[in-house]
């Protein structure tokens, strides 16, 4: 049957759906697939009935699209759909309780702290959150994509201003120890870990800018991780994943501390981008994996 490619929606994340979409809806036509582009924000879910459509393509980012509200109503819909289910991709979009649910494991994450619309932004907190996690922390909403309304806080007098800036994303905010170090990407295609990538920018870290406009971020693919390192970090990717109920394909982003040489988690993506030079693509290609036959896989394996 023919097949919705969704993409679009209203989340923060817009703009890099509407690419991730046309590039998934090309590589679905030139596989002889009978597909549609479907942008949800303009038009109503349900009408995927009336158009006798029973397969989707997710390629929406961010909230609403991401977090298993477009899962839960095609599951009531009767529509088949790529990726993770209803919770998975619930609790993926929530990067508080993902860190929750992995240190129950005693998986690895960085010592964070959780502070909610509701509380006053009082001097005593601050000053706890400074004494718990340093002075230099990573502030985000818990619930965002592509680092949007994120911050990088250098000295305890910006704290403030970064948690209010977070909270206009969202009514939780994480505050996490920041962890000298390089980032590592896993993407996750069924069973398997795709191989490492590394990234490397001149910018404070790696921000919405450096993920979409600079021409400065630099990619490595193989990652430079000796075998072992990367069986290992693939291992971790993978139970990290399912351990937040996720299935499909996905990826999961690390920081390597420089002091331990450990990997910490960052949090799982159900919908990562999917243009031609996104990261899943990019580590697919290292597998011999084209575009296409990654785009025609995902979809595989959700009928
Ligand atoms: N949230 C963006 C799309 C990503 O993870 O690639
Ligand atoms: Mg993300």
């Amino acid at each position: 049957g023919k097949v919705a490619v969704l993409y679009g929606g209203d989340s923060a994340e817009r703009d890099v759906s509407l690419r991730s979409g046309e590039a998934v809806y090309h590589a679905l036509i030139e596989g002889g697939v009978d597909a549609l582009l479907f942008d949800p924000s303009k038009r109503k879910l349900n009408e995927l009935n009336d158009l006798g459509i029973k397969h989707a393509w997710i390629a929406l980012h961010g909230r609403g699209g991401e977090d298993g509200q477009v899962q839960a109503v095609l599951q009531y819909l009767g529509i088949s759909y790529t990726g993770s289910g209803v919770m998975g991709s619930a609790i993926a979009m929530d990067k508080w309780r993902s860190k929750m649910i992995w240190k129950s494991m005693t998986l690895p994450v960085a010592p964070h702290v959780l502070v909610k619309e509701t509380q006053s932004l009082s001097q005593d907190l601050l000053r706890s959150i400074t004494a718990r996690l340093g002075p230099v922390v990573f502030v985000k909403p818990s619930r965002e994509g592509s680092s949007v309304g994120m911050s990088k806080v250098s000295s305890p007098d910006q704290l403030e201003k970064a948690i209010r800036k977070a909270l206009e994303f969202d009514k939780e905010v994480l505050v996490e120890s920041f962890i000298e170090g390089r980032e590592y990407t896993v993407s996750i295609l069924g069973e398997q870990a795709l191989p490492s990538i590394s990234m490397v920018t001149p910018r404070e870290f790696y921000d919405y800018e450096a993920k979409y406009h600079s021409n400065e971020t630099q990619y490595f693919c193989p990652s430079g991780l000796s075998d072992q390192e990367e069986q290992e970090l693939g291992k971790l990717a993978l139970n990290a994943f399912y351990a937040v109920g996720c299935k499909g394909w996905g990826r999961v982003d690390f920081i390597r501390d420089n002091k331990s040489n450990e990997f910490k988690l960052l949090e799982a993506n159900t919908v990562p981008g999917m243009t031609q030079t996104s990261l899943v693509p990019k580590a697919a290609k290292q597998k011999g994996i084209s575009f296409n036959q990654l785009v025609l896989e995902i979809l595989k394996q959700s009928l």
